[in-house]
């Protein structure tokens, strides 16, 4: 089947009800990498049909980020998506999705406090209530994120029960460049120097699992440790590190349930983010 590209809300709308079920979405900011292909390759083996949509979304930007500057390239996702039948492929103009009149919010309280939230504060308000939009349209059975984004699943997985939405979240793994570097389209921000500098997140990431493993249980000694691997990095400077219970992603003193490490970097003038989960 040749994939349906869909511009307008309504027009989705129809074809939802001529999608056989179950209907598998993954929603995308595009530039797709092999994180996101990865995401579509497991909704196509779990869904009869699957639906992508393509939205640089513009209220999960801060007034200092990247929206004008955020990566796209339309042509090339299609080809990309076309490869890996994709039934719909949804790309609504934000003028539709934000029209003038636009007054209504989704927010999640306290998880979206802390980590990204406490350095992006609007960020997640903007993220749930895309992600509750999507939904609503395109109504699918599961949908589809990369656990490189732990906390935005966190918070969407409270979304979708709090608001008794009537799908699952399913979460795939991260996928990662040879070197550890996770998959992301703010990586194409990285010049040469820059990129190579950029798998000092792995690294530490990979020192926290090694410690944990070797039987260090004390949370701030694992952070103190990833801190100072980092700093011997010139180009890195620290946002957050953080060790966090997984669902509540409250920080830890110890570790005795499974744990969030995640951290928050900037490389030069990109700002990256990576996690593994300890458990
Ligand atoms: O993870 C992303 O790419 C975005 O936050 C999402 C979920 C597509 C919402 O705009």
């Amino acid at each position: 089947m040749k994939v349906k590209i869909i511009e307008k809300i309504d027009t989705m709308r129809r074809l939802r009800r001529r999608l056989v079920e179950p209907v598998g979405f993954v929603p995308t900011m595009g530039y797709l990498h092999e994180g996101h292909l990865s995401l579509v390759r497991v909704a196509r083996e779990e869904n009869t049909s699957v639906v992508v949509s393509i939205f640089v979304n513009p209220t999960q930007f801060g007034p200092q980020e990247d929206l004008t500057s955020y990566p796209r390239n339309t042509k090339r996702d299609l080809e990309l998506l076309a490869k890996e039948t994709v039934d719909v492929v949804f790309i609504p103009e934000a003028s539709e999705m934000y029209p003038g009149s636009y007054s209504t919010w989704v927010e999640v309280d306290r998880l979206t406090q802390r980590l990204e939230g406490a350095s992006r504060p609007s960020h997640f308000k903007g993220v749930t209530t895309v992600v509750a939009k999507l939904f609503n349209i395109i109504q699918p059975t599961q949908a589809y994120f990369g656990q490189k984004d732990a906390q935005q699943i966190a918070v969407i997985k409270r979304m979708v029960a709090d608001l008794n939405m009537n799908l699952k979240i399913v979460t795939a793994p991260t996928v990662r460049e040879p070197d550890g570097l996770a998959m992301s389209s703010r990586n194409s921000y990285l010049n040469p120097q820059e990129r190579q500098a950029a798998v000092v997140l792995y690294q530490a990431l990979c020192l926290a699992q090694q410690l944990w493993s070797q039987g260090e249980k004390n949370a701030p000694r694992i952070c103190q440790e990833m801190i100072n691997l980092i700093q011997k990095q010139p180009l890195a400077s620290i946002d957050y590190i953080s060790v966090a219970d997984a669902e509540t992603l409250n920080e830890l003193d110890t570790i005795s349930s499974p744990a969030l490490v995640s951290l928050a970097v900037g490389i030069g003038k990109t700002r990256l983010i990576d996690n593994i989960v300890l458990q």
